[in-house]
């Protein structure tokens, strides 16, 4: 059965939205005008409206007409959704079509009639000690020193880490120091919580501890963050001499490090984390999200001896404890090594997906490195990296926009390339070409 014509023209306005052809906030065509355009009545256009304001795409006001409500930058600059024939190139996920199998055998194995009962009810404290144990090893497989499984909180994810840090150790209208080009969930976490993002400049290296010393000594930041490997967008790792001068910095001042290091199993060898060099003054951030699945939500926290009691019942104040049955498939698939496997397996397919895009982008400018899960790809200088956007997304591209890695969101001459998402290779590739012949099409 064909739609209503007023759903069919609520969808193409939706798609209009999404491709940026009526931007956010801008006024859409009144009733009558858009009914000319669809050849219908001024009463299916309202219609249409009603129910996109009741989606939440649109805001309508008596007598000054409708508008394009914001979406959140973060929804703009990261896109989950999957659409078959389209090219996911926007978000960062493990290559999940390779992992499912195993997945699924872990769970099953998990919940048999032999799993614990404790494990469905509530537990005391943040999580049990296994739980605790498991996280240990999986943070001492990537060169984190943690002595006691006591020292390890479990978050749901690395986004409830950072929420939950910033929260508990800034306060409003504080400055937090982040790379001047960072992930948007950091920045919008900032945000929302009334904070002030300070960027700190980054060179081909990753953050200039320089730099961040002015920072510290002109804003007194409350919090540094810094993604130490793969850096989301520009995919620097700090070398070693980089991270000791970081520590230094953040020694010297009445500061705390945020060390969000999700990708350090990308790594080809291990690198100490930053956290080693000043322990009481570093939190480290890990989560299952990339290596494994997001949809676990399995995060991991390492904190200061002297901050677990705090950082402890503050997570027990807000969402008592991070789902045990997630732990639980987490542990038994860390203490049987099958999680290095699934996770080494991950940054093979980065490094083939790595020389597929150098093949097909060849003469394009971008950064990444071998086993990275992305690419920052800078636009010839007279492209506009908005309507680049729009225009691949028309060809059913979603491309990261580089303004919303921008700490004050300013306009960016790059995009952010995801090579995992798509799940066929051959998809991919095709996915890639038509992009490369845009960007050739661009240049003409
Ligand atoms: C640097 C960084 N930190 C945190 C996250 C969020 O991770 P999680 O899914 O574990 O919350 C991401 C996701 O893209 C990220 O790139």
């Amino acid at each position: 059965m064909s739609k209503p014509k007023y759903q069919e023209i609520a969808d193409a306005v939706i798609h209009l939205i999404d491709i940026g052809h009526y931007k956010e906030g801008s006024k859409l065509p009144t009733h009558r005008a858009l009914a000319a355009e669809y050849s219908t009545t001024p009463v299916t256009i309202a219609k249409a409206y009603t129910l996109l304001a009741e989606q939440g795409h649109i805001e309508s006001f008596v007598g000054r007409g409708s508008f394009v409500k914001s979406k959140s930058s973060l929804r703009q600059a990261i896109q989950s959704q999957f659409v078959e024939d389209e090219w996911n190139f926007s978000i960062l996920q493990p290559c999940l079509a390779q992992q499912l199998t195993a997945l699924h055998q872990q769970i099953n194995q998990c919940f048999t009639e032999t799993a614990s009962p404790a494990l469905f009810g509530y537990i005391e404290d943040t999580g049990s000690i296994s739980h605790k144990e498991a996280g240990m090893r999986w943070l001492q497989q990537f060169g984190l020193q943690v002595r006691s499984p006591e020292h390890v909180l479990l978050t749901n994810g690395a986004q409830h880490a950072l929420s939950t840090l910033i929260e508990l150790y800034s306060q409003p209208g504080d400055k937090i120091a982040v790379e001047s080009l960072t992930y948007p969930g950091i920045l919008s976490i900032i945000k929302a919580l009334g904070r002030e993002p300070m960027g700190v400049e980054l060179d081909e290296q990753g953050m200039r501890p320089e730099c961040l010393q002015e920072v510290c000594e002109q804003h007194k930041p409350s919090l540094v963050i810094v993604v130490p490997s793969h850096q989301n967008p520009t995919t620097t790792t700090l070398s070693l001499e980089r991270r000791k001068a970081i520590a230094s910095v953040i020694q010297k001042h009445s500061t705390w490090l945020i060390e969000d290091d999700i990708y350090s199993f990308l790594n080809p060898e291990v690198i100490a984390p930053i956290t080693n060099l000043i322990p009481e003054k570093s939190f480290y951030i890990s989560s299952l999200s990339k290596a494994i699945s997001p949809g676990m939500r399995c995060g991991y926290l390492k904190a200061p001896q002297s901050q677990i009691d705090n950082l402890s019942a503050y997570i027990r104040t807000m969402i008592w404890l991070a789902s045990p049955i997630n732990f639980e498939v987490a542990t038994q698939m860390i203490n049987s090594g099958l999680i290095f496997q699934l996770a080494d397996q991950q940054k093979r397919i980065a490094q083939q997906r790595q020389s597929v895009a150098k093949r097909v982008l060849k003469d394009e400018t971008t950064l990444s490195q071998q086993s990275s899960y992305h690419i920052w790809l800078t636009l010839p200088e007279n492209v506009d990296t908005d309507k680049f956007v729009m225009t691949a997304k028309e060809r059913g591209m979603f491309l990261s926009n580089g303004r919303y890695f921008c700490h004050n969101e300013e306009y960016s001459q790059h995009v952010r390339l995801s090579l995992m998402s798509i799940a066929d290779d051959q998809h991919f590739e095709e996915g890639l070409a038509q992009l490369k012949h845009l960007l050739d099409q661009s240049k003409l």
